[in-house]
């Protein structure tokens, strides 16, 4: 049906307006994700944010003692994240415009980094962790998040359903930047190339950074998703989503008898913590 090859994943204004309310974590929970975080990095630690995006993640964890310097290339997710700062008033998070393919920093000047949900943006991710090894010095840690929903809740039942429909429907699209010589950046993909770099993994897997219930129903999130109130959504060309939420709606119904009804669903941030060698 669509002929598009890579999906549009710009940060731009409307985004970052909408960016915190969907994406944000309720308080509480944000300052658990900001301790646990800053629990991986040795005291006072300097930490390099990859598409810091609008300090969703930086602020707690600057909040929890980290001195924090965050690169993005979108101009309005920085702008929405030095609105915050000035209300938050924290002056321990330096903010640079940037291409993460292309760190403009010192060797060696990071104590640790933190990359969340950004590098599957890029298709050279494995070139940016490179350059990551080099600027976190020996012994630093990397922290690598993604928030989860349970995949057995009836919110994770719709998304999976969604994104298979939009591999059904959207036939030829794939991730910004991936390619058949340069693949998506998956877990077990990072995880190998970390290991090559010489950072060990900490713990058995990835690590519970924190976990809340929420409650939700079915026809909000379908709702979410319908008006593009979604980062998977907002990408998707108009024709892809309308044939996408035919199938999805249908689904639904079948399964779900009263689509008002609320319905508790398990939340997780969770981490993937790598440690540099020492030289
Ligand atoms: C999904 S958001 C995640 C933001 C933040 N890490 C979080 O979890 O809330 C991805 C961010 O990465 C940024 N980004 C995408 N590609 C980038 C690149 N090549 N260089 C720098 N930033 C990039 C986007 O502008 C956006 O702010």
């Amino acid at each position: 049906m669509n002929k598009q090859s890579e999906l549009d994943y710009r940060f731009d204004t409307r985004v970052a307006v909408q960016y915190d309310a969907l994406r944000g974590h309720p308080p509480a929970v944000s300052v658990e994700i900001g301790t646990a975080i800053a629990d991986t990095m040795s005291a006072n630690a300097a930490v390099l944010e990859l598409g810091v995006g609008t300090g969703r993640i930086a602020l707690p964890v600057a909040a929890a003692g980290c001195r924090v310097v965050g690169i993005d290339s979108s101009a309005h997710m920085l702008a929405a994240l030095s609105q915050r700062l000035k209300s938050d008033g924290l002056d321990n998070i330096d903010l640079a415009q940037g291409d993460i393919t292309a760190l403009p920093f010192r060797e060696g000047v990071f104590d640790g980094a933190m990359a969340i949900h950004v590098l599957h943006l890029v298709s050279d991710w494995a070139g940016v962790l490179k350059q990551v090894s080099r600027l976190v010095r020996p012994g630093g840690t990397l922290v690598l998040g993604r928030d989860w929903v349970d995949p057995e809740s009836f919110s994770g039942m719709i998304r999976n359903y969604f994104r298979k429909t939009v591999v059904e429907v959207g036939t030829e699209m794939m991730p910004p930047g991936a390619t058949a010589a340069a693949p998506p950046s998956g877990g077990a993909a990072i995880f190998k190339t970390l290991i090559a770099l010489g950072a060990k993994p900490e713990g058995q897997g990835e690590q519970i950074g924190a976990e809340w219930q929420t409650k939700l129903t079915p026809r909000q999130v379908l709702d979410g998703i319908r008006s593009r109130d979604d980062a998977e959504s907002w990408v998707l060309p108009d024709d892809v989503l309308a044939e996408t939420m035919r199938r999805l709606d249908a689904f639904a119904a079948d399964k779900w008898a009263d689509l008002d009804a609320p319905q508790p669903v398990t939340r997780r941030f969770m981490m993937g913590v790598f440690r540099f060698a020492n030289d």
